[in-house]
C-alpha cells in the first residue's frame, strides 16, 4: 500500500503562506493613496484566517523600496531590466515540513517583484504544490505562473488566481477559493 502511504504522508504536510506586499502609497483606482496595509498582505490575511493551521512568512527585502510610487516603479523596472536577486531579509531556513506553498505577491512590470525570485531559488520544491495568487490594478497574473514554473520545475504549479488590488478588502471570496485549493490536492496518477 505504498500508494496510500505516499496520500497519507501527503496530507499531514503543513501549509505555508508566504507572500510578498509593500506598504506605502500605491496606486488605487486611478489615484495615489497611502495604504497601512499592502493589497497582497490584506489577501494574505484573510487567507490565514480561513487556515489557521498554516504558517505564515513575509518575503521582505532587506532594503526599502521608495514610499514614493513612481520612484518605486522605476527601482522595480530597474531590478528587473537587471534580472536582480535582491537579498531575502530574516529568510526561513527550510521549507521541508510544508507540501504546500501559498505564494501571494503584486504583479510588478507583468510579473513578480524579483524578490520572490530569490525565494523561489533559495530552496527546493520539488514535490511540492504551489497555489499562487497576484493582486494587481489590471495586468491579471502577468507571466509571473510562466516563471514560478521555470523555477520551480519539480513542483506542482497551479494556474493562480488574480485579484484586482484596489478590491483587496473585499475579496473575501477570492480568499475563500484559494483556501479550497487545498482540499482538492493534486493525486499522484500512478
Ligand atoms: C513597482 C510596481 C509595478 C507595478 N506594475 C504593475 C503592472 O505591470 N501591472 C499591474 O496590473 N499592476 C502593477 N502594479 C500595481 C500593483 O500590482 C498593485 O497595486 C498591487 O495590488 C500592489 O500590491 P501590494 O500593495 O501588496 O504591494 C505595480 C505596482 C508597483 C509598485
Amino acid at each position: 500500500m505504498h500508494h496510500q502511504n505516499l496520500l497519507n504522508d501527503k496530507s499531514m504536510g503543513k501549509t505555508l503562506i508566504a507572500y510578498y506586499s509593500r506598504r506605502g502609497e500605491n496606486y488605487v483606482n486611478g489615484s495615489i493613496k497611502n495604504l497601512k496595509l499592502g493589497n497582497t498582505e490584506v489577501v494574505a490575511l484573510k487567507i490565514k484566517a480561513l487556515l489557521p493551521d498554516a504558517d505564515v512568512f513575509q518575503i521582505d527585502t532587506t532594503y526599502e523600496y521608495s514610499k514614493d510610487y513612481m520612484t518605486c516603479i522605476e527601482e522595480a523596472k530597474q531590478e528587473l531590466h537587471d534580472q536582480a536577486r535582491p537579498e531575502v531579509k530574516n529568510p526561513l531556513g527550510s521549507i521541508d515540513e510544508y507540501d504546500t506553498i501559498i505564494l501571494g505577491y503584486p504583479n510588478w512590470w507583468g510579473t513578480m517583484p524579483m524578490v520572490c525570485y530569490t525565494f523561489l531559488e533559495s530552496y527546493d520544491f520539488t514535490g511540492k504544490r504551489i497555489i499562487p495568487f497576484c493582486t494587481n490594478e489590471g495586468s491579471g497574473m502577468g507571466s509571473s505562473v510562466r516563471f514560478i514554473k521555470k523555477l520551480c520545475p519539480g513542483a506542482t504549479v497551479e494556474d493562480g488566481t488574480p485579484i484586482h488590488g484596489a478590491e483587496a478588502a473585499n475579496a473575501d471570496s477570492e480568499a475563500r477559493e484559494i483556501a479550497a485549493q487545498l482540499h482538492n490536492r493534486f493525486i499522484p496518477s500512478r
